[in-house]
């Protein structure tokens, strides 16, 4: 057990939402002492040039990336890449700052590898977001995530706003109406309400701009949105969000009713996120690009989900109860399985149905 990881086991001595803000704050500190950041990053960054691909018009050295909610407002923006991941997605940001729900609005569920949480896109505001990224140091790839403000009438206008602000300051734009924490937010996952939000995020940024969903959307649902995204010329959908559901959960189901409202991400979704990843990958072939996220827990399935068909992967649950550990892991694992398939490059294992080889080494 690594030192970073040997740290996070003991947050869990700590109520669930500090250890997020210990960590981004500890990340922080650490990335401002460049010999302690160099050697962070040597010991725990896997540098595999069969895991580097070409997307989006930049290139990802590696896959798997931070999902959003963990870094709201960029706190730790050259971090992520010095402590393995490819690449991070930032925010949710709003327009406005807001404080999110009240606490307590973060729960473990242990027994099942997982978290619910309300958090509501607490955040500090396009504006504050917008200075951060601006004075970032690296050359790491960064997404930003956007959202609308709680009390906002007008969702087109505040996506637009927030592309408007964030968008050319990042990789790409990630359009997230699938947070099921801020009512009435799923409700534009409709066409009829997505379409002129994509299109005002699109003419408000020139970086790509991708498209959140829900795990719980119906399947044609989910299609219709993939059609849409084909027709307005977004990049791609990132699969999926959290979910509401409160089904197949080991947590004893008093314990979780008690915990209230919220959205469940880690190993209670990772059959449905493959689920969606296999369905909108076979309707749309190679027209988008997809981010798989939701329960990728092991590198096992880490490449289940690039021969379904994701070009990246995302995990935030799996990074509090794996640490740096499960990112190396899941970066060495894929980088072996690629070689013992006789591979060049993870690309070509995207969509390929190939299965994990025991053998690999
Ligand atoms: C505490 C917490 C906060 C989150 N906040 C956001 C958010 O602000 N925006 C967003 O798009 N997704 C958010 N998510 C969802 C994750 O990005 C991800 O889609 C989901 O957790 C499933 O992935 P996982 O199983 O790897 O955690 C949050 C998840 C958690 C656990």
């Amino acid at each position: 057990m690594g030192l970073y990881d040997l740290a996070l086991k003991t947050m869990f001595l700590i109520p669930p939402e500090r250890i997020h803000g210990i960590i981004n704050l500890g990340l922080k500190t650490l990335h401002s002492v460049p010999v302690v950041n160099r050697a962070m990053e040597s010991a725990v960054r896997v540098k595999d040039p069969v895991l580097s691909q070409e997307l989006l018009g930049t290139t990802f050295p590696a896959p798997l990336g931070l999902a959003a909610g963990f870094d709201k407002n960029a706190a730790s923006i050259d971090a992520w890449g010095a402590v393995g991941f490819g690449y991070a997605e930032l925010g949710t940001v709003t327009p406005k700052p807001q404080p999110g729900n009240p606490a307590p609005r973060l729960f473990r569920l242990p027994q099942d590898k997982a978290i619910l949480n309300r958090m509501g896109f607490n955040n500090k505001g396009a504006l504050e977001v917008a200075e951060g990224l601006k004075k970032r140091k690296s050359s790491d790839v960064v997404g930003i995530n956007i959202g609308k403000n709680k009390t906002s009438t007008d969702a087109v206008a505040d996506f637009r706003q927030g592309a408007a602000a964030l968008g050319n300051l990042a990789d790409y734009v990630a359009v997230n109406v699938s947070s099921p924490n801020t009512p009435g937010l799923r409700d534009l996952q409709a066409v009829a309400e997505l379409r002129p939000l994509l299109v005002a995020v699109k003419e408000a940024t020139d970086s790509p701009v991708l498209v959140k969903i829900a795990p719980d959307l119906a399947d044609d649902d989910i299609l219709q949105i993939a059609d849409l995204a084909i027709e307005l010329g977004l990049a791609g959908i990132i699969a999926t969000n959290t979910t509401i559901s409160r089904e197949g959960l080991a947590t004893d189901s008093d314990e979780v009713a008690a915990m209230g409202a919220g959205g469940i991400s880690g190993d209670p979704l990772n059959e449905r996120s493959l689920e969606v990843l296999k369905l909108v990958r076979k309707h749309v072939g190679d027209k988008l690009l997809i981010i798989s996220v939701g329960g990728i827990s092991t590198p096992e399935r880490a490449w289940e989900r690039i021969t379904a068909g994701a070009n990246l992967l995302q995990g935030y649950t799996p990074f509090i109860y794996g640490g740096l550990g499960w990112i190396h892991s899941v970066h060495t694992g894929l980088a072996s399985q690629v070689r013992a398939h006789g591979l060049s490059n993870i690309s070509e294992a995207v969509g390929s149905g190939l299965t994990w080889r025991n053998d690999a080494i």
